[in-house]
């Protein structure tokens, strides 16, 4: 299987999360979602040696609601970005399941794909690489506009409602600006109007204000909640950031080299860490109220320092053994699934420590 990257399909009643938000209706989930990037070999080694893979995403079950922001939050290499490009459709997969309103989804390209980027839109961590420089916002927007079908029968209307929506105001000032003539934040702007011009209903957002100034971040994710509250958007919302995940999002999944290891709600996971990992990063990213209350969690740093395995070959068992302050002896071995922890409706973690006798 780690070779294969064919799309494939499974039955419509494998298990999907289900969030604490049972209500809402889902938009899109993934369940069991795998891709393994084939390493390429050379010389005598690519006719003999052992296919190898990068195991870069590993039974990741998600699923995005309507109306509702769910953050993705973990180190760099642990798979985030692959599991957005997953979803996009971006990438074929290794394994799993897509459905988009709990309908497989298997599009490669072509008219197909077109209808599900339309309702499935990215946005990338940096807006200056994702506008072309040599044309305008007016030719992103019209271009968007007219791919999805939407340009209408005014035009210009649409483009003004567009910069309106994610508050470009007055539109005329920014309409014939080219990408260099505008702010950081300005630009992730329009490429956020030009994923609205989809009329999508989930957006992945990838790291979309790491690259944009401190003090315009707080701008553009109040932008996107917007959006999430006006429009009942679904949202991914990708970051390494898990203090902003408590800010901005109503749920929270954390993952670490290619696999989940805990989720739930945004407050609880950031207030109640129950998986290591998750109580490791939280511990480097320091989040004022917390320290004012004095909860720091009891996970000694220096103890689950270190770097992130190789994906090529990844630690037996618990994928995060290795760094574990509180490794188990069966945590080398046996691969967690996941467990709930019992403090909040919908927190889990893929943990030993909340499953079972220790042994
Ligand atoms: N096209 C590719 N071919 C081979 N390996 C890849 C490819 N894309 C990603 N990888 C590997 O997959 C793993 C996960 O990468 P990914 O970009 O998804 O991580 P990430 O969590 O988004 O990291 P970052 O926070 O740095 O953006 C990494 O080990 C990466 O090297
Ligand atoms: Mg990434």
């Amino acid at each position: 299987m780690a070779e294969s990257v064919a799309t494939t399909e499974q039955s419509p009643s494998d298990p999907v999360a289900v969030g604490s938000e049972g209500d809402l209706p889902v938009v899109l989930e993934a369940a069991g979602l795998t891709k393994h990037f084939p390493v390429r070999r050379k010389g005598r080694a690519a006719l003999t040696g052992p296919r190898r893979a990068v195991q870069a995403v590993d039974d990741v079950t998600l699923t995005l609601r309507r109306g509702r922001v769910t953050a993705l939050v973990g180190e760099s290499g642990s798979g985030k970005s692959t599991v957005a490009r997953l979803l996009a459709g971006l990438y074929p997969r290794t394994a799993g399941d897509i459905r988009l309103h709990g309908e497989t989804v298997n599009v490669k390209r072509g008219r197909a794909f077109r209808a599900y980027a339309r309702r499935v839109q990215m946005i990338f961590q940096d807006p200056f690489a994702s506008l072309n420089p040599v044309h305008t916002v007016r030719y992103h927007l019209t271009r968007a506009l007219k791919i999805h079908g939407r340009a209408g029968d005014d035009l210009e209307k649409s483009l003004h409602d567009l910069l309106t929506r994610v508050q470009l105001t007055p539109a005329e000032r920014y309409i014939d600006k080219f990408p260099h003539e505008l702010s950081g934040g300005q630009r992730q702007r329009v490429a956020i109007a030009r994923a609205l011009g989809a009329d999508p209903e989930a957006l992945l957002a990838d790291e979309p204000v790491s690259m944009l100034d401190v003090s315009i971040r707080l701008g553009v994710l109040n932008l996107l909640r917007d959006l999430k509250e006006r429009l009942h958007l679904a949202i991914l919302y990708i970051t390494h950031d898990i203090a902003s995940a408590r800010y901005f999002a109503d749920e929270t999944m954390v993952m670490y080299a290619g696999r989940m290891v805990e989720g739930g709600d945004s407050e609880t996971i950031t207030q109640r860490p129950a998986h290591p990992y998750t109580r490791l990063l939280i511990e480097s990213a320091p989040d004022p109220d917390r320290l004012a209350e004095g909860t720091a969690s009891d996970v000694p740093a220096e103890r689950g320092a270190g770097e992130p395995p190789s994906l090529i070959d990844p630690p037996s068992g618990c994928r995060f053994h290795p760094r574990c302050p509180v490794a188990m002896q069966r945590c080398k071995t046996e691969l967690p699934p996941r467990f709930d922890v019992g403090d909040a409706s919908g927190h889990w973690a893929a943990c030993w420590l909340y499953g079972g006798a220790a042994r």
